[in-house]
Parts: C-alpha cells; sequence; structure tokens
C-alpha cells in the first residue's frame, strides 16, 4: 500500500488528478463528503487530505510515503524528505512587501513580519542586512499597516492581497511551485511504484 498525503484544496485536487491519471486511481475521494482517508487496495493506494503545511510532517515521519507540498514550506522547516519533482503547479513566489513608496534606510533595524521566519532570516544574513524577526501566524499584510513591522516577507500569487491593502512587492526573493516529495525509506523500500509514478507525472508535465 502506498500513503498518499495530498494538500486539503484546491492544489490537492489538481494534483489529484495527475496522480490518477499516473494510474492511481482512487474514485471514491471524489465524494463530497468530510471524509479524510480514501482507499482503493486494487491500485494499492490510500489517499489523505492533510493540512497543506503538515504534509511534510506526515512524509518525513513516514506515516506517508509520499506527498505534495509548496517548496515555501520546504525551505521554511528543512523537512528531511526526498525531493523529487518540481510539478510547475501552485505557482507564485516568496517576496518582501511593503506600503507603497517605501525606502529601506540601510542605517534602522529593519522590522519583518512574517510567518517564513527561516526563509526572511537567511535572506537577510545573505545580504548582511540586520533585521528584527516578528514572527506572525497569518494576515501578515496587517503588520506594516499598523506600524508593527516596516516590511514583510509573505507568499504573493495574484498581488490581490497586497493591492487591497495599498502593499507592494518591493523584492522578489525565490519562485514557489508544489514539489512531489517522499519518506527517504520509503523511496528504497516502495521504489517501484514511486518510480513508476514519478516517471509518469513527468511524462504529463512534458506533454503540458
Ligand atoms: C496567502 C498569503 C497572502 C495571500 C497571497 O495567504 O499569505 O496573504 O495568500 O495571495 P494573493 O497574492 O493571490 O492575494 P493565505 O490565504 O494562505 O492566508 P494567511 O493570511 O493565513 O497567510
Amino acid at each position: 500500500m502506498l500513503n498518499i498525503a495530498l494538500p486539503k484544496g484546491r492544489l490537492g485536487e489538481k494534483v489529484y488528478a495527475m496522480f490518477e491519471k499516473a494510474g492511481f486511481e482512487c474514485p471514491s475521494i471524489k465524494e463530497n463528503n468530510r471524509k479524510l482517508i480514501f482507499e482503493n487496495e486494487d491500485c494499492g493506494v490510500r489517499y489523505f487530505w492533510a493540512k497543506p503545511s503538515d504534509v511534510a510532517i506526515y512524509v518525513a515521519r513516514g506515516a506517508a510515503d509520499i506527498g505534495v507540498a509548496g517548496k515555501d514550506i520546504l525551505l521554511e522547516y528543512k523537512p528531511d524528505i526526498y525531493e523529487l519533482l518540481d510539478l510547475k503547479t501552485g505557482n507564485c513566489r516568496m517576496a518582501v512587501a511593503a506600503p507603497r513608496g517605501f525606502r529601506d534606510d540601510p542605517r534602522r533595524t529593519l522590522k519583518v513580519a512574517t510567518k517564513f521566519s527561516n526563509i526572511a532570516s537567511t535572506y537577510y544574513a545573505s545580504l548582511g542586512r540586520e533585521i528584527d524577526i516578528i514572527h506572525l501566524n497569518g494576515s501578515i499584510e496587517l503588520a506594516p499597516i499598523l506600524g508593527l513591522s516596516d516590511v514583510i516577507v509573505d507568499i504573493v500569487e495574484t498581488g490581490t492581497t497586497l493591492k487591497e491593502n495599498n502593499l507592494e512587492v518591493f523584492e522578489t526573493i525565490v519562485p514557489i511551485s508544489a514539489r512531489l516529495i517522499a519518506n527517504k525509506a520509503s523511496f528504497k523500500f516502495k521504489s517501484e511504484p514511486i518510480e513508476a509514478l514519478v516517471k509518469s507525472i513527468a511524462e504529463q508535465l512534458q506533454e503540458g
């Protein structure tokens, strides 16, 4: 049985379609209910819907053999997993954003609000810029508006959230997309189905 952790939500549904096309179908997953685990013994698969930011935890600890996680989570938490494939979906970017017209004064410590403290610290360390990290758990855009921080480091997808809150991208840190990841032991002991899946999805991506 191959245990697959999918990120709950639109990205997970899109990614499931790729797995289905690769021969790992599990029709019951499409039933609209609140169940979290779905199994198809014929194909030897068990899917489960996890909170997107938790997928890598299930995979790293072996509760899932493979899963789909955003590159943002992999960069932030550095889970001990194999990254197998860029799924070229869930595309967005990690960026520094600030109120319109913001100018950085290098003589002052920069106050940075973010959910991604490690990514932000690494980025500013690479620039040699002294910062004060304010770790928040969501609605990061509030911080510079209320004077809690100078800038934010956050995910920007369409840019709508920034625009509607009078913020703009100041610098892009790194592009982000969804990645297929594997537990290290599973990759060794369940190599056959995992390799078949990777091959099929890579072909699907090439076909566009
Ligand atoms: C994310 C991110 C931004 C928003 C960006 O928030 O933190 O707030 O999406 O998307 P956009 O550029 O398309 O507007 P999420 O929905 O994950 O909620 P959060 O506030 O809890 O981080």
